[in-house]
């Protein structure tokens, strides 16, 4: 009978001998936690869709942002929900908005914390579209100045690093002109360059209440299956400046995510986006999967994939688990 020399059964054998040459390891170093701003005083408002996560007025988000610091989470990114919402989504720019009031916040009671801010206008528009609308139009180049304008309100309250994820052509250099010639020239930009109009997000868009009034994000959103498409997204992302890389979602563009960082090498980022959150744990509260091991096996999976940064709602839980 043939045996042959190698057998890959034998480093398998007991978990010290795994450990030694395991080649991926997850870190507390490589998450990003969101948070959601809401106006108010001691509000936490469980999101239905998204267990464990809450929409929280700057008050409990500084008390949240200080657990997260001291469980090692190196950053957090910020979403905003206003007051109120119009055409042109002025919440965005508001130096007195919730975002900006939760930077300056945070800033002053953790100042260690990374703070990313997400640079969009859906959250904040009544027809909750990530641009101006002009006859059931999403406008490209009206929408880059109010962007500049968010970018850079969120610089002035004291945000470290701005996260566009709009999908204008062009923002990253509107907004790279816009830092600069206010002297924040070191404020990074991580561009959600590779961004699918995706199933995936609509538990987030409980969260942060920008489900669309009409129509879908696909005529500024990727589509689903195009890869080529993302490369030239992301080159033209890089020659416009951005720092940072972002694919998103992450589960079903594990290819992409490694294609870009083979490609690039520069620092990439991947959105573990609400819905592959919610789904991990819908079915182990259904009991259909052990949830901590699925959690864990994911984002190992999207760090193999080459993701240097994930962005997840797991990230408290993974922390506590690492
Ligand atoms: C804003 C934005 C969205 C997400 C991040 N930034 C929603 C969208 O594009 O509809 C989704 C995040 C998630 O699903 O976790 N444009």
């Amino acid at each position: 009978m043939f045996y042959p020399r190698y057998r890959p059964r034998r480093m398998r054998e007991n978990e010290n001998l795994r450990r030694m040459i395991r080649e991926t390891r997850l870190s507390v170093d490589n998450l990003i936690y969101p948070m959601f701003v809401v106006p108010g005083k001691r509000v936490r408002k469980e999101i239905s869709t998204m267990p464990g996560n809450f929409q929280q007025s700057v008050d409990r988000i500084v008390e949240d942002a200080k657990d997260v610091y001291d469980l090692g989470i190196p950053a957090v990114i910020l979403f905003g929900i206003p007051e109120h919402k119009d055409t042109l989504g002025s919440g965005a720019y508001d130096n007195k908005g919730p975002v900006q009031e939760a930077i300056r916040a945070i800033k002053k009671k953790v100042p260690g914390l990374i703070v990313i801010t997400d640079v969009c206008l859906c959250e904040y528009t009544s027809h909750g579209h990530c641009g101006v609308v002009k006859k059931g139009k999403i406008l490209n180049d009206p929408t880059l100045k109010l962007l500049a304008k968010e970018a850079l309100s969120h610089a002035r309250a004291g945000a470290d690093i701005v996260a566009p994820s709009d999908m204008m052509d062009g923002r990253v250099a509107t907004i790279r002109e816009a830092l600069d010639k206010e002297g924040f020239t070191d404020i990074p930009i991580m561009s959600y360059a590779v961004k699918y109009a995706s199933s995936f997000y609509s538990p987030f868009r409980e969260a942060a209440e920008s489900t669309p009034k009409f129509g879908d994000r696909r005529s500024y959103q990727m589509d689903p299956p195009n890869s080529l498409e993302a490369l030239r997204e992301v080159s033209l992302d890089i020659d416009e400046g951005a720092d940072i890389i972002m694919v998103k979602p992450a589960l079903s563009y594990l290819d992409i995510i490694y294609r870009v960082k083979k490609e690039f090498g520069l620092p990439v980022a991947a959105y573990n986006v609400s819905g592959e959150f919610s789904m991990i744990k819908a079915a182990g509260r259904l009991g259909w999967i052990d949830e901590k091991r699925a959690m864990i096996e994911v984002l190992t999976s999207i760090k193999r994939a080459g993701a240097d940064m994930i962005l997840t709602y797991f990230a408290k839980e993974v922390a506590k688990n690492l």
